[in-house]
């Protein structure tokens, strides 16, 4: 199995009412051998009308953040949590996120990134298996399967109340950390 693979199968999947509302399964886009993944919520308006995770105003923001720690969004993976937009984007459900979840849990097994960046609530709590939110979560480094996860928030949170904004600058800092070496598992406080 590979991304290609993983892909097709995403795009033919029915597994969930979405299915029925979605205009594209959004599956995942950039490097296939990213050293840094980035995982959101599930495709807006227009991640659903493209194809393409993050290409809205949110995405711009988290191509900002990006682009501050050196990155382009090409040395990158960026997928969600769930592959289809949920209608007038409501939150996910819990059906939803278990019947998605493999899809994200291979996508990250084919990477194989050092750092996972999860961005707001659903990431961060299914990833890290916790019911704690955002606000206690974010800051720190976790080691967590081959690598290292770094939580944070949504960058539409960070829309609706810019203040956010240095947390989350301080957060990828530490993905920047953890790119150069600078920040090792062993290190790491979760
Ligand atoms: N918000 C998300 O969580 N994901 C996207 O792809 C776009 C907006």
């Amino acid at each position: 199995m590979d991304l290609a693979a993983l892909r097709v199968e995403a795009e033919g999947c029915t597994s969930c009412r979405l299915a029925e509302t979605r205009t594209h399964v959004v599956f995942g886009t950039g490097s296939p051998t990213a050293r840094v993944m980035f995982v959101g919520e599930a495709p807006g308006k227009h991640e659903d009308e493209q194809g393409v995770p993050f290409v809205g105003r949110a995405g711009q923001l988290l191509t900002q953040l990006l682009e501050e720690i050196g990155l382009q969004r090409d040395d990158a993976y960026i997928a969600n949590v769930l592959k289809c937009r949920p209608p007038n984007n409501r939150d996910p459900q819990r059906d939803e996120i278990d019947a998605c979840k493999g899809y994200l849990r291979n996508q990250i097994e084919l990477v194989d990134p050092e750092v996972v960046m999860t961005l707001g609530n659903f990431a961060t709590k299914l990833l890290l298996s916790t019911d704690t939110g955002i606000t206690r979560m974010r800051g720190r480094v976790y080691p967590w399967w081959r690598g290292m996860l770094i939580p944070t928030f949504h960058p539409a949170a960070v829309l609706r109340d810019p203040r956010r904004m240095e947390e989350v600058r301080a957060d990828f800092d530490l993905a920047r950390r953890v790119l150069i070496g600078e920040l090792t598992r062993d290190q790491a406080d979760g």
